[in-house]
């Protein structure tokens, strides 16, 4: 019997379906003169543009696109941002520029203290301009599923705030959108000097309130030398499991304080930044289901080393690519520019960065079944781009050759 299809799209030069019976050993499954079919924002067949009509049904109610031999590959997943957030920092940007050190700034009451007095003081239409905003940058940047993290209230009041309105942009942006509650981002200047009593009012106080209104999936702490420690993460890791939470964790950014191994043992879906993970940790990991999320573009945002992604991808490790965009660390929401990062600074092939950028992606969030590849029963994400050799997509330093993008089988975004 043929495949129902309402969206054919055919003369695609180069599919990049990131697996099934074609899968090669960088993971991209490459078909050529290839077509995908659509039915109900799903994919339903994809294989050779020959074997397109023996396999679909094509009546005239199916809308048929040439990709005009042209790249398809899957939408990018960026699995690790901070959008919701009431004022930019540029400020301090300059300051780094001049010579000031991120910590310093942190340590001086800048960085993410500085973003929670603007969040807490900023209405909900400005937070929700200023994330629709990068939204709709990203979907031009060929992202279709972005996980978007509260962080920046850090009280009660402003992280319910944030996550509803991270919550209504499902229904206002094409892309499907993954909230994260991140209390655990920093301690505010009311807990000050009192970590182990802000864990206690996140655990007690604000987790449940947010497990009941049902508005975030993930909860992620920063587990880094001077905000919480690997106990810290811990004790809230463990207990937001408890509470039916899914786990995420900032590890090792700056400093190796064994955030990887607590994600590990704590069955966190990743652990990201990763940029000073120890080589016993990057074993442990690789043999675990943790997925090692690196963000190489605050490597560079902050004058850091890039994190060990060839090391990580030898061991075995799952390793997802994700832009960490925020207003501090990483002011950059482009996914192409964090693939060609991956592949400059490193050391991952280019198949294997978009690979990272997308299915890899899809299992930071749990979202393996579903989303970062373009086979049947996966939702028909994808990005047509104005090439027709894949390997131009990170060579294009910094100006992706986006011609359209498309969720849920309906165009989105074109040039
Ligand atoms: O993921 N590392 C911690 N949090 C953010 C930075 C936030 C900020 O500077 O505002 C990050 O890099
Ligand atoms: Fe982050």
């Amino acid at each position: 019997m043929k495949v129902r299809t309402d969206f054919v799209l055919k003369d695609i030069g180069q599919l990049l379906t990131m697996g099934g019976s074609d899968t090669d050993s960088a993971g991209i499954a490459l078909l050529e003169d290839a077509a995908l079919a659509v039915s109900d924002g799903r994919v339903v067949w994809v294989g050779s543009c020959e074997a397109l009509e023996v396999n679909c049904a094509l009546p005239d109610s199916t809308e048929i696109v040439s990709a005009g031999g042209n790249v398809v590959t899957p939408g990018f997943v960026d699995s690790h941002t901070h959008p919701l957030f009431g004022a930019t920092r540029q400020d301090e940007f300059a300051m780094r520029a001049a010579g000031a050190d991120y910590e310093e700034i942190a340590s001086a009451g800048g960085g993410i203290l500085n973003s929670v007095r603007k969040t807490r003081s900023a209405s909900d239409d400005t937070l929700r301009e200023n994330m629709l905003h990068h939204l709709s940058i990203m979907l031009s940047n060929g992202t279709t599923t972005v996980e978007v993290k509260s962080g920046y209230g850090l009280d009660l009041t402003t992280e319910l705030r944030c996550l509803e309105i991270a919550g209504k942009a499902a229904g206002e942006v094409p892309q499907t959108i993954v909230p994260t509650f991140m209390g655990a981002h920093e301690v505010p200047e009311e807990f000050k000097d009192r970590s182990d009593e802000y864990i206690d009012y996140l655990i007690n106080k604000v987790n449940p309130e947010i497990r009941e209104q049902g508005i975030a999936e993930f909860v992620d702490i920063f587990c880094e030398k001077g905000v919480f420690t690997a106990e810290q993460a811990t004790r809230y890791l463990a207990a937001s499991s408890e509470q039916g939470f899914s786990l995420k964790i900032h590890a090792d950014e700056f400093y190796d304080t064994g955030g990887a191994a607590v994600a590990v043992r704590a069955g966190a879906a990743s652990a990201d930044h990763l940029l000073s993970i120890s080589d016993e940790n990057i074993e442990l990991i690789a043999d675990s289901n943790t997925v090692a999320t690196l963000l190489p573009g605050t490597a560079l945002f902050l004058k850091k080393p890039f994190p060990p992604g060839r090391k990580l991808l030898d061991a075995g490790a799952t390793v997802a690519l994700a832009t960490d965009f925020n207003p501090g660390s990483c002011f950059c929401d482009s996914m192409p520019l964090i693939v060609s990062l991956a592949v400059c600074q490193c050391g991952f092939s280019v198949e294997e960065a978009l690979f990272s950028a997308t299915a890899s992606g899809a299992a930071a969030l749990r979202l393996e079944r579903r989303k970062g590849k373009l086979l049947p029963g996966f939702d028909a994400d994808f990005v047509i781009w104005n090439c027709r050799d894949f390997r131009t997509i990170p060579y294009h330093l910094g100006n992706p050759d986006i011609a359209v993008v498309y969720c849920a089988g309906r165009k989105v975004y074109s040039t």
